[in-house]
């Protein structure tokens, strides 16, 4: 479970000075047949980093450019549909998808469906309020890359009634030190809430923000103070926005501050919060502003002496459910309120696992060995276990291995690489019927494998010598290829083995 937070569409964009670099990654207009640019940041093709599905626009005007395109998927058979990054290995990095249903279809509701990052299910994408509202959607997760590409899939759930669709994705790397609390191992984050307290204008954004977070404005019945001095934010952890500072919410002396925030009902769950404080005053000798901060009547920090230097403060795991309220109560015969400028709340997301790298190579050099690899041939092959590639099973487990290739009369040609042999978990290799042609690899190392079809294909040249070693294999389908010399004797020879090698093939050197 997963909250989006929302964008206004007919947001206006300033022209920015280019005063922070570009964010560090891709930041790619999905459907689009020319760049676009919003500001200064600009939007690339997505061409390079997805082989499936259609490119349309839409028609609603007044629309940002980069949401006036997108891909959609309109293949039912596909198990998911990836975008597939190139990216740094253990590199973390900041992912958002935005979706603009703009009835691309001719439908008057947008669909349901589900978003995958590698392995992991990431959430359902509803964008059906927000575009009721005219609004788009925007997700946000923050994850370590634990191979040399990211993959980013949209799925199918059984509340997809249309063809799901993406407008925007955006893949920035990230320095060490943001949200470094937290195990990118084991969990990643997913936005729920970062806001900017007592702002009332439009979000912050990049350039201020330099990985192009959202800051948006949250106003309360608190009365509002604009700070007298800029934060220096370059050691902050987060790297918030110097802006995410400017203004605050607050209250009267002696007063506890309440605030009702983030504004909508959470999940129960487990989260990491970040605070921004600091005291808009100019820098006095004299006077602290020093407070409790609790949440839910927790205590989360004690004796919080906020300054004109700014503050932030964080739990790494947080249980949160329903409403969250923060309260700021202040110290003993402290001669000032109470305040806070900003917050964030993502919720912790355990990893689904991943599969064998080794695994995953050989998939990947299979997919590019077949001339027309399943459609959904992309991401990790094994996870989300209800999305891995069409025709491949995997085993549970820490690391999931691939156990069962099953793709008969699927229509393929092209070839069988020696990588194959490298797939050592594996069980049943089923290949019958299609196109195959090339020779049969080495399967040495398939100690595993137990049955073995290949018929009614165009393999040619001869056997491995190496099929009669492999202890468990009990069934193997050869009929029907262009095979030629012998018969491995081991095979022939094997007790309650079911060898087919006829009709088809050229046996004439076997014994
Ligand atoms: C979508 O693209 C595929 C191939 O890329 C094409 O065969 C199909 O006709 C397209 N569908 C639509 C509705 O344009
Ligand atoms: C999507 O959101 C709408 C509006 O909030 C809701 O009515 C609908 O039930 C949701 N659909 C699914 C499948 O969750
Ligand atoms: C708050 O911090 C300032 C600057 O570090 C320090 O001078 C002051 O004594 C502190 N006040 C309290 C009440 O802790
Ligand atoms: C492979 O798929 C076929 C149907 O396409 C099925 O009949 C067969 O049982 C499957 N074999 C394995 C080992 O899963
Ligand atoms: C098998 O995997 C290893 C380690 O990843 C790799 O070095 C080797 O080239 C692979 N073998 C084949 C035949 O692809
Ligand atoms: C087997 O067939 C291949 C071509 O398909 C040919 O080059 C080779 O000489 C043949 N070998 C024997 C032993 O017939």
């Amino acid at each position: 479970m997963c909250l989006s937070i929302f964008l206004l569409w007919l947001v206006s964009i300033p022209l920015f000075a280019h005063s922070s670099p570009a964010p560090r990654g891709f930041l790619i207009d999905c459907g689009a047949s020319e760049e676009s640019s919003s500001g200064s940041l600009k939007y690339i093709l997505d061409d390079g980093f997805i082989s499936v599905g259609n490119k349309t626009a839409i028609k609603t005007p007044n629309v940002l450019p980069e949401l006036t395109t997108l891909r959609y998927f309109p293949d039912k058979s596909a198990r998911k549909y990836c975008y597939v990054i190139p990216v740094i290995k253990g590199g973390k990095y900041l992912v958002k998808t935005t979706y603009f249903y703009g009835g691309f279809d001719g439908g008057k509701e947008p669909p349901v469906f589900d978003q995958i990052v590698d392995g992991t299910k990431w959430s359902p994408v509803n964008t059906t309020e927000d575009y009721a509202n005219g609004l788009s959607s925007y997700y946000e997760i923050y994850v370590a890359a634990l191979g040399k590409t990211l993959s980013i899939c949209l799925a199918r759930t059984e509340h997809t009634v249309s063809d799901p669709f993406i407008s925007v994705l955006e893949v920035e790397y990230l320095d060490d030190s943001v949200y470094n609390t937290n195990d990118f191992k084991k969990h990643a984050l997913s936005t729920v809430a970062r806001s900017s307290f007592g702002d009332s204008e439009d979000i912050i954004r990049y350039p201020d923000d330099e990985f192009n977070r959202f800051w948006q404005p949250f106003m309360s019945e608190n009365p509002v103070v604009k700070s007298q001095s800029k934060v220096d934010t370059s050691d902050f952890w987060n790297l918030p926005p110097a802006n995410a500072f400017a203004t605050a919410i607050t209250t009267s002396r002696g007063k506890t501050l309440k605030v009702q925030w983030p504004p909508v009902s959470l999940p129960s769950s487990i989260y990491y919060i970040s605070l921004y404080f600091q005291d808009n005053r100019s820098p006095s000798p004299y006077s602290w502003r020093v407070f409790d901060v609790s949440i839910n009547g927790k205590k989360f920090y004690s004796e919080l002496n906020v300054t004109t230097s700014g503050v932030t403060v964080y739990a790494t795991q947080w249980p949160l459910s329903g409403q969250t309220e923060i309260s700021l109560t202040p110290g003993d015969g402290i001669p000032v309120g109470p305040l806070i400028n900003a917050g964030e709340v993502l919720q912790i997301l355990p990893l689904a696992g991943r599969t064998l790298t080794r695994d995953v190579m050989a998939m990947e050099e299979l997919a590019r060995s077949l001339n027309n690899p399943p459609s959904d041939w992309n991401g990790d092959p094994c996870l989300p276990q209800q999305h891995s590639w069409t025709g491949v099973t995997c085993s549970r487990g820490k690391l999931a291995r691939v156990i069962t290739l099953n793709l008969t009369n699927a229509g393929l040609s092209g070839s069988l690489p020696p990588s194959i042999s490298n797939l050592t978990a594996l069980k049943n290799l089923w290949l019958g019927g299609n196109e195959l042609s090339g020779t049969i690899p080495k399967m040495a190392s398939l100690k595993a494998l137990q049955t073995l079809h290949l018929e009614n294909n165009k393999f040619e040249g001869s056997l491995p010598e190496s099929l009669g070693q492999l202890p468990n294999l009990r069934e193997i389908l050869l009929q029907n290829n262009k095979l030629n010399g012998s018969i491995p004797d081991a095979l022939q020879d094997k007790n309650g083995i079911n060898l087919q090698v006829s009709p088809g093939n050229d046996w004439s050197e076997s014994r």
